[in-house]
């Protein structure tokens, strides 16, 4: 059974494919999307002020946990355990070294590989018996003509004590798909923009041809919609340029086409949503030797 803390709308879960004993996310429309597809309605507790005895209570034997990024982002100033997004995973280390769930894996951005919530983290699980294996993985790697480097780790209390980094990077294991396959039919007309915003924005914006066998999307983040650099890449198609639909970056990322969001869910909360999300095929090598 897993425990999908920090769940947003559950790509872990669904990378996971099993059972799911509960999930966590103080974000209400989160909640939501991850109720209407997943038929579990996650806890909106704030992790920051959670207790041993209540994560206990769900009896998960692995934890995954997506704790927010900012604090280790160029974006975010990088303030490490100074920034106040950092407090949730603070509070858990203590949590996992009493209760010692047989399995931890985590996700991250790749600034966390030389922050000091890793070394925390990192003594932490060593302290408290597991074996870590860390690496740095991008879909690309899978075949996914879409960025989006990542750390992750899985910790094992029955490992045989020899941690592995792997921080280099991966190497291809697939042939580059080709990013037509991942578009929409019939694209949203309102996605288009201006010619002058692309005149003013196209020498710093990423534009990707449609119909560019070799064309790979830069990752998407939380910020696309609303920032018009380095949020994500936009693609020229038949119809001029225009920002990828949150259900193109879904079906990037490899959710099923069944998931979707609520009716009601505006646009700029679908990007959020789907920015702050992971990639299924990495986070399913990270759980299959879970
Ligand atoms: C990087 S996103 C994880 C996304 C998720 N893995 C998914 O598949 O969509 C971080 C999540 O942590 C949640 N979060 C941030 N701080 C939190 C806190 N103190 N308590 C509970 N959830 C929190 C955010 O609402 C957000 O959904």
């Amino acid at each position: 059974m897993l425990l999908e803390l920090f769940s947003g709308i559950g790509a872990a879960g669904l990378a996971w494919g099993g059972p799911v004993a509960a999930a966590v996310d103080q974000n209400p429309h989160a909640n939501t999307t991850y109720a209407l597809n997943h038929g579990l309605r996650p806890k909106a507790w704030n992790l920051e002020a959670v207790s041993a005895a209540q994560l206990a209570a769900f009896g998960a034997t692995r934890w995954w946990m997506s704790p927010p990024c900012q604090p280790y982002t160029v974006r975010g100033a990088r303030r490490d355990l100074d920034d106040p997004r950092a407090r949730p995973l603070l509070r858990l280390l203590p949590i996992l070294a009493e209760l010692r769930p047989p399995v931890v894996a985590m996700e991250n951005v790749p600034g966390f590989v030389v922050s000091a919530m890793r070394g925390e983290l990192r003594a932490t699980l060593i302290g408290a018996g597991y074996t870590l294996h860390e690496r740095l993985a991008c879909p690309t790697a899978l075949g996914v003509p879409m960025r989006r480097q990542r750390y992750y780790l899985t910790a094992r209390l029955r490992g045989d004590g020899r941690h592995r980094s792997e921080l280099g990077g991966s190497a291809p294991i697939a042939p580059l798909r080709p990013l037509g396959g991942y578009l929409d039919a019939a694209p949203d007309p309102g996605a288009y923009l201006p010619e002058a915003t692309v005149r003013g924005y196209g020498h710093s914006a990423h534009i990707v041809d449609a119909d560019d066998p070799a064309a790979v999307a830069t990752c998407f983040t939380s910020a696309y919609g609303r920032s018009p650099v380095r949020a994500g890449s936009y693609v020229r198609d038949a119809g001029g340029v225009r920002t990828f639909s949150p259900e193109e970056i879904l079906r990037l990322l490899g959710f099923p086409g069944s998931f979707h969001f609520p009716e009601v869910l505006p646009r700029s909360v679908r990007f959020d949503l789907a920015g702050n999300s992971l990639s299924l095929d990495a986070v399913r090598a990270a759980l299959a030797e879970a």
